[in-house]
């Protein structure tokens, strides 16, 4: 085994978030699992990436399925040996009244934001024991310490993942795994430009309630995640960064002049 070849896997890779976060870890010189369950997409995400190619690795895996997780997590420890990142970011949106939301599509939105990462940080755990600054990156949303309506099931989903972020890093910092998640507000992706796109929501009306006054961009979250696994955050783990442009910490938004002194 050699400890030196640095290996990341994240799942929901193919695009987005983590397709970008993969990028910063190949600058970094790690060999990077784009695992999705759109293998096509990872593998054309791979092929763009031209001179980073030889760092690049489509692979298929669905978060939601036993199998295909033991599978997948299983051809990339026994290659290399070890897994020292993982990144459990694949995810998928539905927005419903609750009322009208069925018991299955609640459970398929846990069972892949919060099961999805049990199911592979267990699965990785063997390979991550041991490796090198090995942890866990779970991908969050300011929606796991926030709600928003028409959408119980994703704010459920993400704060049931904030809650596995502790409790797997008390549990395995005696192996060596430091587990934390990063909590990112609007990011424009292709999961965002769905809504966008639709009316649900609208990109003057959200950046006028963020601080920062704009969405964030997807590298933008790929270098908290690259912190969270470097040695710059080796005294952290079970924490929750949120990276959202402030849009989690203005009690007024959009509005400077709320607070006026009396004169
Ligand atoms: N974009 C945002 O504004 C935002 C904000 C907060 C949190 N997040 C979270 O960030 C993560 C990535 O979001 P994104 O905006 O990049 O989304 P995206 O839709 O662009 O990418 C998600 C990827 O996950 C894959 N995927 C879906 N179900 C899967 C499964 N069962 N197994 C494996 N892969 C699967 C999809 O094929 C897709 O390639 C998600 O967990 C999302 O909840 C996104």
């Amino acid at each position: 085994m050699d400890d030196k070849e640095r290996v990341a896997v994240i799942t929901g890779g193919g695009r987005g978030i983590g397709a970008a976060a993969g990028l910063r870890f190949i600058k970094a010189g790690f060999h990077v699992y784009f695992a999705d369950l759109n293998f096509i997409r990872a593998q054309q995400f791979v092929e763009s990436l031209k001179s980073f190619q030889s760092h690049a690795h489509p692979l298929s895996l669905d978060v939601t399925s036993d199998d295909s997780v033991m599978e997948a997590i299983d051809i990339v420890g026994k290659k290399h040996g070890h897994i020292n990142v993982l990144i459990n970011n694949a995810g998928i949106t539905n927005q419903q009244p609750t009322v009208e939301t069925s018991v299955s599509d609640w459970q398929m939105m846990i069972d892949t934001h919060l099961t999805g990462a049990f199911r592979c940080s267990k699965a990785a755990f063997p390979f991550l024991k041991g490796a090198t600054d090995a942890s866990i990156i779970n991908v969050s949303s300011i929606a796991g310490a926030m709600g928003m309506p028409i959408r119980a099931s994703y704010c459920a989903a993400k704060a049931g993942l904030e809650g596995l972020t502790r409790s797997l890093a008390t549990e395995w910092s005696k192996d060596g795994i430091r587990v934390n998640a990063v909590a990112p507000g609007w990011v424009l992706t292709d999961l965002i430009q769905k809504d966008l796109d639709s009316g649900l929501v609208s990109e003057e009306l959200l950046s006028s309630r963020i601080s920062l006054k704009r969405l964030g961009k997807p590298d933008e979250i790929g270098e908290v995640m690259f912190f969270l696994a470097s040695n710059a955050s080796s005294y952290m783990t079970g924490q929750v960064l949120r990276v959202d442009g402030g849009l989690s910490i203005d009690l007024n938004p959009g509005n400077v002049n709320a607070v006026r002194t009396n004169s």
